[in-house]
């Protein structure tokens, strides 16, 4: 098997090779929170790119709760025009494309102006930059099942777009990451204390995802394989949790890692252990998918070929890969047509590790600016400077976010 093999999902749907876009929020929404054009061109060149799986960045059901401001929204059918041509032009060249849904949660920005909302009233823990995110409010039983509706609501417009399946974002300590940790989920009713009920909400988001769309429409699950956080989710719980994910028809688990308070996801754990600088999660991934009745994918620092057959090798299904795609968005056509390429972004190495992991994002982003106008990429942009602007940009959007729900 090599990373250009088909793999068969458990719905029947062929995913035409092991590489996957990893989802990459973009901050390109409209003045509406819907699909831009500059989206658009972005997810043109990824299609053309020659990846097997498209998964969008982050897409929010709840216009209320946004991972940040240049996110696009999905709740009813009013933009789903524009969603069709985001679906069309995504899905051009036969890849299979996935609408990553999700929730911040705690992580929200209070500049946003919304009432923020999480299992319990724990607030984020980001030294001096703790102000910037509120105290949430718990979530009542009403709540919660608002809040599995919207997931279900979002997947059924997505199908209805023409999106091949969804992605429920469980990692990276937005809110269903926030319900499996007992860190942040320090409740005592049935949403909250042991394992089993802290996967509750995930498990239910699943079920009512699985009940409104059909049967060869994909339903996806992206899990931390930890939170790398003493006290927090661990790759145990992470294994019992896709045991949970065993008895419901979920065809891929993405395993990831880490959140706002420890970026693991960028292969820098804040206990001060160093993760392998390559396939960060693999260790974790190849374990787990010894359990998994599901394909198994890992996401996390992959840029190399020789990496994507290691992680292959392991009994991993596929490999996730954002960085490296946001750099050069034709890597499995360039591997594919024999290429050895590996690209790569200089590692910040700034003290500040918050500031490091937001200027790490930044520089990311900036790709996808470059992507989206069909300007070529810049992987050696200063980070300070893709920083700035993006602070910029984030104010900017802020202020435009406020106008659309004043209206
Ligand atoms: C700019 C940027 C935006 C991201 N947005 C999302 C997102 O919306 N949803 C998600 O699950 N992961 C998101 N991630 C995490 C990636 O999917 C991936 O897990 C992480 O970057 C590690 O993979 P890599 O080393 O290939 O970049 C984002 C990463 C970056 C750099």
């Amino acid at each position: 098997m090599t990373a250009f093999s088909p793999l068969q999902l458990p719905n029947g749907t062929t995913v035409a090779n092991r590489i996957a876009k990893a989802a990459m929020e973009e901050n390109l929404a409209d003045a509406e929170q819907g699909p831009s054009a500059e989206l658009l061109r972005l997810y043109q060149a990824w299609a053309d790119g020659g990846a097997g799986l498209i998964l969008t960045g982050n897409v929010m059901v709840d216009r209320r709760a946004m991972t940040g401001p240049g996110g696009v929204v999905l709740e009813d059918a009013r933009q789903l025009d524009k969603f069709r041509q985001w679906a069309r032009v995504s899905r051009s060249q036969g890849a299979q494309v996935w609408m990553q849904l999700n929730h911040p949660g705690r992580q929200m920005q209070a500049s946003l102006g919304q009432q923020t909302v999480a299992p319990s009233p724990v607030s984020l823990q980001l030294g001096g930059m703790s102000k910037m995110f509120a105290e949430p409010k718990p979530m009542s039983e009403a709540d919660i099942a608002e809040l599995i509706q919207r997931f279900a609501t979002a997947a059924r417009l997505a199908e209805q777009a023409g999106f091949n399946g969804v992605q429920i974002h469980a990692a990276h300590g937005y809110l269903l990451s926030q319900f499996l940790s007992p860190l942040s989920n320090q409740r005592s009713d049935r949403w909250g204390g042991s394992l089993e009920n802290r996967a509750r909400l995930l498990v239910e988001v699943v079920k009512a995802v699985r009940a409104v769309v059909a049967p060869q429409f994909c339903v996806a699950v992206k899990l931390n394989s930890a939170d790398f956080q003493r006290g927090g989710f661990d790759a145990s719980d992470a294994l019992k949790v896709v045991e949970l994910l065993n008895e419901l028809p979920v065809d891929l688990v993405e395993l990831s890692g880490g959140s706002y308070e420890a970026p693991a996801m960028q292969g820098e754990a804040r206990d001060g252990r160093t993760l392998a600088r390559e396939a960060y999660f693999l260790e974790f991934a190849g374990e787990i998918a010894k359990s998994a009745r599901m394909p198994v994918m890992v996401t996390g620092g992959i840029r190399r070929l020789p990496v994507v057959e290691q992680v292959l090798a392991s009994g991993v299904a596929m490999a996730g890969i954002a960085t490296a795609l946001a750099i050069d968005p034709a890597l499995p056509k360039r591997w594919q047509a024999g290429q050895a390429t590996s690209p790569e972004l200089a590692p910040i190495t700034w003290k500040n590790k918050v500031f490091a992991s937001l200027a790490y994002m930044a520089v990311v982003k900036f790709q996808l600016r470059q992507l989206s106008r069909g300007d070529h990429t810049n992987p050696g942009v200063s980070p300070l400077w893709a920083l700035v602007l993006e602070q910029v940009k984030t104010l900017r959007r802020t202020k435009q976010y406020k106008r659309w729900m004043a209206n």
